[in-house]
């Protein structure tokens, strides 16, 4: 499990393994937008304060994964415990 702060929110939720950053947030009340689910449409890009992204979309090229500052929420999960998201 890894821990989502949601700075606009000014909530904290924990990720727990085999559920998407996506339905953690939803679940928490959070109007996240959501399309396809798997990574390919970009709907659900959240940006990135803080914390180590562990990218798994199809959106991204090489250069905007390094940059680390955005996130598909549907797919993507974390290599640090804890993300900051502009949200
Ligand atoms: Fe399509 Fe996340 S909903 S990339």
């Amino acid at each position: 499990a890894f821990e989502v702060v949601l700075e606009q929110s000014g909530m904290t939720l924990t990720v727990e393994p085999g559920v998407t950053v996506f339905d953690t947030m939803r679940a928490a009340g959070v109007a996240v937008l959501g399309s396809c689910l798997e990574g390919v449409c970009g709907t659900c890009e959240q940006g990135v304060l803080a914390g180590e992204v562990d990218h798994r979309d199809s959106v991204l090229d090489d250069d905007e994964r390094a940059a680390n500052d955005c996130m598909m929420v549907c797919v993507s999960r974390a290599r640090s415990p804890r993300l900051v998201l502009d949200a």
